[in-house]
């Protein structure tokens, strides 16, 4: 689908570092966007810039979900970006955390495409678009709950792109490795090796416009070595693991946790 000045698009988590990028490549590219987030104050001065109406949402909470699907109005592209790191052993988390991780990392993206995916069926054209991780791909040391959600997405993008097929509504989902200067992982402060590599905010962003324009299953947007890891997990995951323990993963996997563990 090509991205035109008459496009609607909802981007949630907008405010977030990756979310920014997005809305600024979709804006470049002509689109008229519609941001979510939690927090208005947060959303206004982006919004400003990139002309775009705001829908304070907070998807942790079920009917502010299909609320903001109904503010958005019909849209022709949806995506779903807004999430929690959820970092950390499984045995740190409480119920209640594992409950939120879950609703607005894995329930919310399923609630918002059913409910978009209809209007977009009913039109004749749509594109959803899931921001999941290479956490969606290969778990490692403290991400379960995070990769439980993601790989999560992953199976949900694959088959209801197979559900979608025939009435040629798209569906992609992009997964990024560690994303540098913005964004949850660049917030936590952690150093990586130099040889473990980041992409940039703007590479996502230009991503979910491929998404738009191509409709390809899956986008990766990692360093080469996350890129190949993913690969090779899907081959033998356990095997993935082993060498991630060897370069020092476990470490930096502990570190992680630790500077994001306020946001559970
Ligand atoms: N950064 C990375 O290295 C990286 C790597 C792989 C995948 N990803 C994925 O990329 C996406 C964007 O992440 P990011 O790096 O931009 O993280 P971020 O800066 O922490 O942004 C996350 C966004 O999600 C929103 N959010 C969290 N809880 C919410 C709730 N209950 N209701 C509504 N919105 C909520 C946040 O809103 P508040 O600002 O109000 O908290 C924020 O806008 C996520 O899906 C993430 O899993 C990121």
């Amino acid at each position: 689908m090509k991205v035109t000045s008459d496009m609607k698009v909802l981007v949630t988590g907008a405010n977030g570092g990756i979310g920014q990028a997005i809305a600024r490549a979709l804006h470049n590219a002509g689109a008229q966007l519609i941001l979510s987030g939690r927090r208005p104050e947060a959303l206004v001065a982006l919004a400003e810039s990139v002309r775009a109406r705001v829908v304070v949402a907070d998807l942790e909470r079920r009917e502010d979900v299909a609320r903001c699907l109904a503010e958005a109005g019909p849209i022709d592209v949806l995506v779903a970006n807004a999430a929690l790191p959820s970092s950390g052993a499984l045995l740190d988390f409480s119920e209640d955390q594992i409950d939120r991780a879950l609703d607005v990392n894995l329930r919310a993206p399923i609630v918002m495409a059913r409910h978009a995916a209809q209007g977009m069926v009913e039109r004749g054209k749509g594109q959803i678009v899931f921001i999941s991780s290479i956490s969606g791909k290969v778990a490692a040391m403290g991400t379960a709950l995070y990769s439980a959600t993601k790989f999560g997405l992953r199976g949900l993008s694959l088959g209801l792109r197979e559900d979608l097929r025939a009435s040629g509504i798209g569906v992609t989902t992009i997964f990024p490795g560690f994303i540098r200067d913005a964004g949850m992982f660049a917030d936590s402060g952690v150093a990586l090796p130099f040889a473990v590599g980041t992409r940039s905010p703007e590479q996502v962003g230009q991503a979910v416009l491929r998404a738009i324009e191509k409709n390809p299953a899956e986008i990766t947007v990692a360093a080469f070595s996350q890129s190949l890891g993913a690969l090779l997990a899907g081959i033998s995951h356990s095997t993935v693991t082993a060498l991630t323990r060897k370069l020092g993963g476990e470490k930096i996997a502990k570190q992680i946790a630790a500077a994001q563990a306020h946001k559970r």
